[in-house]
This record gives structure tokens, C-alpha cells and sequence, in this order.
């Protein structure tokens, strides 16, 4: 980490690992439709999906944004690795790595820049969009190009729209390197993101914690500081990039590996994003080979059924290993 600081002149941490860059195509070229309906990521450009919104800053959002409380993240360096509150009491010794607390936007905003003038913590405000949110807001928020991604959500026949997360980040934050179980168009407002991105085949490279763990979902490889004693397949990773602008709507397909990092700058970056549920693909007709995703979801039903059934996470691990060792291995 603090091998990392970065330059004045935005000069890119360089990844041992080959990363090519993800396509940035036209929101109306059909090869853009063809990679969205291929599960394969894509920088969108003209999208206008979030247009209504890219005169937001700190100033107009404090002043529209209502009174309700945001979830802000504190860090005391510049990751952040989500972790999920109801698994801890399974794990005593898990530390959460970041703090996690509830304020208004004008105390976001005071908090913001002290922590920029000390440099001690770094924030990063994340807060799904409910209705408790000022009039300017909601009118900004009802002009999205609603028509766009409905089309995409039809065309792709995703699942209905579960949530928009508001992200708001200090220059250098980073969401440490993850996959959701959902359809994801990020949408660029304000300030820049560098995006690297993994194909859900790079599993066994990126080395999930268990499914029982606070960081499920989250890789145990540190990309900035890998670790090839611990995680020799890390060696074998190969990822994508992708620079968001604002206006640009960057799509992560369900189980692609993403980290994201708010690029050294003034001020904040700040985005929207779009998950989509996924329907159930036993629900649908199945044809073979699996896919690799379809095959993800298999083994977390199964790591789930095995986790509850034993019912002491000790003795997950162990009974996986007898399961396998010397008979499929
Ligand atoms: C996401 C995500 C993190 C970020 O939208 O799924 O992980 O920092 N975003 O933008
Ligand atoms: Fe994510």
C-alpha cells in the first residue's frame, strides 16, 4: 500500500498482470447490444442515462438532497472491503476494516473536508436511493433515460431493478476487488474511475472467502500486493480496464470481478448505480456445457446447504477436503 502513492501527473499504478481494455462503444452499436447480451462488459457512451444528474456536486446535493441519513464508510487507508454485518457473529475474530455510520449530507460534507485537509481517514458515502429524498432530487432522478436501460433490462430479460446505490468517494478510494450476484450499469457522474475487471473464469485466481464469511464475495488477493506463497494462481490472473468519464455507463455482468478506484483528483467522484436481479437459471430452459456463471451459482447453493447443515463453519472446510481428497482429486 505504501508503495502506492500516486503522482501529481495521475500517473497509473502498473498491475503485474496483463490487463486489456474493455470496449468502449457507441450506447446504439450493435456490437455494444451483442456484448451486454453475451454477459461481457462494456463502456457505453451516449447512453444520456444519467444526464439529468451530471450538474450534481457536493453543493446542489447538500442543498436538495432532504435531511435523511447516508451510510458513510471511514477507512484508515484507502480500501474498502465490503463486508456483510449478520455474518460476523460467526466469526469472533473478524475485524470489520472499515467503520460504517449514519449522517446527513451536511455532516457528510463537514466530516469530507476534514478528512481531506488531515488526510488521516477516507470517506466513502454509499447510500441506496429510497423516496425520502428532496423534490430537485426526485425530478433529477425521474428524468434518468429510464427508456434506455428498460430496454436493456427487456432485451436481456434481467430480473426486475433491485436498487441504485449513491456513491460518493475521496480521490484514491478503493472498493477492493468483488463480484455481485446482479446485473450492474455504472453510471459515471462526476470525477473519474479506473475499473479492473475479471471474467468470472478467473475464480480460482481470485480466491473468494468462504460463503459463511463477512467478506463473502470479496477476493483475499490484494492486486496491488499479491501474494503468491499464500495464492499461487493469482500468478495466472488476466483483467480488463476501463477509465469511467462522466456520462459513461460501464456494464458489469453478475459474477465479473471488479475493483474500483476513484482516480487521484480534486473533490469527490460521483456515481449511480443500476442492479438488476437475475432470474433463477433453473427457472429457465438449461442447455449444456454450463456456463462458468451458472456453475458460481451452483457451488454457492451447495457451500451454503453444506455450511447450514453442518452448522459450525469450523467444520466446513474439513468436510469439504474428505469429500474430495484422493476421490475427485
Ligand atoms: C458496484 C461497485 C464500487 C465503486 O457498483 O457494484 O462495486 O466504488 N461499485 O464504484
Ligand atoms: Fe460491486
Amino acid at each position: 500500500m505504501s508503495t502506492m502513492e500516486t503522482s501529481k501527473d495521475d500517473a497509473l499504478y502498473e498491475y503485474p498482470f496483463e490487463l486489456t481494455d474493455v470496449p468502449r462503444l457507441s450506447f446504439d452499436d450493435p456490437q455494444a447490444n451483442r456484448l451486454i447480451a453475451n454477459q461481457k462488459p462494456v463502456v457505453l457512451t451516449g447512453t444520456n442515462l444519467v444526464n439529468s444528474a451530471l450538474h450534481w456536486d457536493l453543493n446542489y446535493l447538500k442543498d436538495n438532497i432532504g435531511n435523511s441519513l447516508f451510510t458513510v464508510y471511514q477507512s484508515k487507508n484507502r480500501y474498502f472491503r465490503y463486508y456483510e454485518p449478520r455474518k460476523i457473529p460467526q466469526h469472533k475474530d473478524f475485524k470489520p476494516p472499515t467503520l460504517q455510520a449514519e449522517m446527513n449530507f451536511s455532516e457528510f460534507v463537514d466530516k469530507l473536508k476534514e478528512c481531506q485537509k488531515t488526510g488521516i481517514h477516507k470517506l466513502y458515502l454509499q447510500q441506496l436511493l429510497f423516496q425520502n429524498i428532496g423534490e430537485r432530487i426526485i425530478k433529477d432522478f425521474i428524468s434518468f433515460n429510464w427508456d434506455w436501460i428498460n430496454q436493456q433490462k427487456n432485451l436481456n430479460r434481467w430480473g426486475p431493478l433491485s436498487s441504485n446505490l449513491l456513491l460518493i468517494a475521496m480521490a484514491g478510494n478503493i472498493t477492493s476487488v468483488h463480484y455481485d450476484e446482479q446485473q450492474n450499469f455504472l453510471a459515471q457522474v462526476r470525477g473519474r474511475k479506473r475499473c479492473l475487471l475479471f471474467s468470472p473464469e478467473q475464480f480460482e485466481c481470485l480466491y473468494p472467502y468462504p460463503i459463511h464469511h463477512p467478506h463473502d464475495r470479496q477476493s483475499q488477493v490484494n492486486l496491488e500486493n499479491l501474494n503468491l506463497k499464500k495464492f499461487p494462481k493469482s500468478a495466472d490472473l488476466e483483467g480488463m480496464q476501463a477509465i469511467l468519464e462522466p456520462g459513461d455507463v460501464l456494464y458489469i455482468p453478475v459474477y465479473w470481478w471488479h475493483q474500483i478506484e476513484s482516480l487521484p483528483q480534486n473533490g469527490v467522484t460521483i456515481s449511480i448505480n443500476f442492479w438488476y436481479k437475475v432470474r433463477n437459471f433453473l427457472e429457465e430452459s438449461i442447455t449444456y456445457p454450463l456456463t462458468t456463471s451458472q456453475k458460481i451459482a451452483i457451488m454457492r447453493n451447495i457451500e451454503k446447504m453444506i455450511t447450514d447443515a453442518l452448522g459450525n463453519v469450523d467444520e466446513v472446510g474439513p468436510f469439504m477436503q474428505s469429500m474430495v481428497l484422493g476421490r475427485y482429486t
